[in-house]
């Protein structure tokens, strides 16, 4: 193991939230188990069914209230406190505990649970509460158009731009605890072994991608996390 990376660039999917007590989606009694994605995480399930829509993610958001991070989000923000060079997180969860665990140089490319965003004048504001269909935008006053601020399938996530950049000049590459079945997170892997960087996946087994790393490491977050930063530490 080196420590000579300059720049990493981390990947994380919601198996690095499930020793947090929150519930992955592909994994047995996942929430795709208990839900269809064209019922409630596209904009035609929200044009036909708002309430559906709402209620889904009203669910997740009072489960993101009281949620800690656990051993593996905070290894993470150590890694960012205390590696030399540049580290850049991005995270395909929703949920705040990245943040919560003190990284900064952060990208939600999915949004985030507890932000809203009004479809009438594209503001997005922090929201504690459940949404309904009747809420009225604080910034522009229209009713009818607050949705999460999550990105739907069928939309363009967040920031896309940003991360092509820092993969491309990546010389670290780690993904973790996500199954790489959704793209573009999913070539993520490719883009940046295609600029010569070393590429690992850190996940509880293996993902889709599994052929495009140069190395796995697999278990449980809260255990492969911490000992491999250590390791890029040289703790
Ligand atoms: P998935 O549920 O598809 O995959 C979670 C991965 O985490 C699986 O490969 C599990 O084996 C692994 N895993 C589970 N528990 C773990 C643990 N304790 N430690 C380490 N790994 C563990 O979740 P994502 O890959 O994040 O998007 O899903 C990607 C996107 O699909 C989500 O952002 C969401 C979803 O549909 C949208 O809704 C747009």
């Amino acid at each position: 193991m080196t420590n000579n990376y300059e720049r990493i660039v981390i990947l994380t999917g919601a198996g690095l939230s499930a020793e947090s007590g929150l519930s992955t989606f592909r994994d047995k009694d996942g929430i795709w188990s208990k839900y269809r994605i064209e019922d409630v995480a596209t904009p035609e399930a929200f044009a036909r069914n708002p309430e559906m829509v709402l209620d889904f993610y009203n669910t997740r958001r009072s489960g993101a209230h009281d949620v800690r991070p656990n051993a593996a989000h905070e290894a993470l923000a150590r890694l960012e406190a205390e590696h030399p060079g540049s580290v850049m997180t991005v995270t395909q969860n929703i949920d705040p505990l990245h943040e919560r665990a003190g990284t900064m140089n952060l990208i939600h490319m999915h949004g985030e649970i507890l932000k809203a965003l009004c479809a009438h004048c594209g503001a997005r504001t922090a929201v504690e509460e459940n949404l309904t269909v009747d809420l009225a935008c604080s910034r522009c006053g229209n009713s009818g158009g607050m949705r999460p601020d999550v990105v739907w399938f069928g939309e363009m996530p967040y920031q896309m731009e940003r991360i092509y950049a820092a993969l491309g000049k990546c010389d670290l590459f780690l993904s973790i605890g996500t199954s790489g079945n959704v793209y573009p997170a999913a070539g993520f892997v490719a883009e940046a072994g295609a600029a010569g960087a070393h590429t690992v996946e850190l996940n509880l087994e293996p993902s889709e991608g599994i052929s495009m790393f140069d190395e796995a490491i697999h278990g449980k977050a809260t255990e492969v996390v911490p000992a491999y930063v250590d390791k890029l530490l040289k703790r």
